[in-house]
């Protein structure tokens, strides 16, 4: 059995964690009778005061339709919307609010391209993903492979979850019309070399979608310096509401896609004798949108570039870092995913637990953390297991959070010798 490591040995972080955490009244309750390690921010993040309040304000004070009202509060409405749009484009530092679509989350960005994009795949075109992806990055492409003819290639990775860059290069030819791979892996929390990706697909002109999901909360992203064609996200996982996500397109692609849905606020006119379409990013936002979502998740930008995304990314490392030392010290515990570059996702498995039955120790002893496939059964299959435990990381948690697990873990040892 390893002790826990001496904290004073760790790299104190510039985040004032205690002061943060009062802002997340979900954080203060007690779960099974212990305090609450929420360690599932993979899965979902929890919400500050303020984006609650956001969403309360609107539905109190400014409720209408957008894009449609003479009146007052429509105005309102249409207002704290687009505002809303402008957070997010300075977030990613697109170039243009034309270029931010509002989405229901990453999946349905991603289900948005395959759809759009697709329309222009033939039979033995070729889309490139990597083992590494969630359903999410697979599925839609390969749907979209059933409907064409289009061909799935895979880029392998290797025993640490991490991309083998000589296999993906090899994978890029004459055939490949996209490029679609995660930014951070949801299931082992490996940082893809996204850089070199992206630099290798533009010497094919091939375009990139970089799936952002779970880059987004921990790190700042530039999508202009990236250069990458297609960025998605979710603003359930970076303190925002569930049903709200982005789509990033550059300008000149939401230029040539078809729309993905068509409806109201879509279009320019109609009649039937044909149908013109609105400017962008209108196009690709047919229906009353998640109005409040939208809103809320300007908030969630306001919140985390108030703390700094970089002050973000250094604490998680250190916690991280203290984490995959005690829990990968303990004997029996098998860490899965060990990539150099990982952000805030720590899986693992315990000799002879389920995880299934690990993870409900663990709630039981107040720790929230996600077991199974994680939406990821590609990885599982690769490492040869049902699932793991994964113990995943927001700037919100804090030492106390790993030694509640720690001892969790102690915990299932014992019940399970
Ligand atoms: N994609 C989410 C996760 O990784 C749900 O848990």
């Amino acid at each position: 059995m390893t002790a826990i490591p001496d904290q004073k040995k760790m790299t104190p972080t510039a985040l004032d964690v205690d002061r943060l955490r009062q802002d997340f009244p979900i954080l203060a309750q007690k779960i099974n009778g212990h305090r609450l390690a929420f360690l599932d921010s993979a899965a979902s993040s929890q919400r500050p005061q303020c984006v609650i309040d956001a969403v309360r304000h609107y539905y109190e004070r400014d409720h209408a339709n957008v894009h449609r009202g003479v009146h007052t509060l429509s105005h309102r409405a249409t207002e704290a919307y687009e505002g809303a749009r402008e957070k997010v484009r300075q977030f990613i530092n697109a170039a243009s609010t034309r270029e931010i679509v509002f989405t229901r989350g990453t999946t349905d960005s991603i289900n948005l391209l395959a759809a759009s994009f697709g329309q222009d795949i033939e039979a033995g075109d070729e889309i490139v993903i990597s083992h590494l992806e969630h359903h999410s990055n697979i599925v839609p492409w390969q749907m979209l492979c059933e409907r064409t003819g289009a061909v799935l290639r895979v880029v392998p990775i290797n025993d640490r979850g991490e991309i083998r860059m000589d296999e993906y290069l090899s994978l890029l030819g004459p055939r490949t019309r996209l490029v679609a791979i995660s930014h951070v892996s949801n299931a082992l929390g490996t940082i893809n070399p996204v850089e070199q990706i992206i630099a290798a697909a533009r010497e094919h002109s091939i375009p990139v979608l970089l799936d952002g999901a779970q880059a987004v909360p921990h790190q700042r992203v530039d999508v202009t310096a990236l250069d990458c064609d297609f960025y998605a996200f979710s603003g359930h996982k970076m303190c925002g509401p569930t049903g709200i996500g982005v789509f990033y397109a550059k300008e000149e692609w939401l230029e040539r896609l078809p729309p993905y849905q068509g409806g109201g606020d879509m279009i320019l006119t109609v009649s039937f004798a044909g149908t013109t379409y609105n400017d962008l990013p209108y196009k690709f936002e047919a229906g009353t949108p998640n109005i409040a979502g939208a809103i809320g998740l300007g908030a969630a930008v306001d919140y985390l570039l108030d703390i700094g995304m970089d002050e973000i990314q250094a604490h998680e490392s250190a916690i991280l870092d203290y984490a995959t030392n005690a829990v990968g010290g303990i004997d029996g515990i098998q860490l899965v995913g060990t990539a150099e570059h990982k952000a805030g996702v720590l899986s693992f498995n315990l000799d002879g637990v389920h995880p299934h039955d690990l993870g409900t120790i663990l709630d039981h002893h107040g720790v929230a953390i996600r077991t199974g496939h994680h939406c990821a059964m590609p990885v599982m299959e690769f490492f040869g297991i049902a699932g793991t435990a994964r113990a995943s990381l927001a700037f919100y948690n804090c030492r106390e959070d790993i030694d509640q697990l720690i001892e969790g873990l102690h915990l299932a040892i014992r019940m399970f010798n």
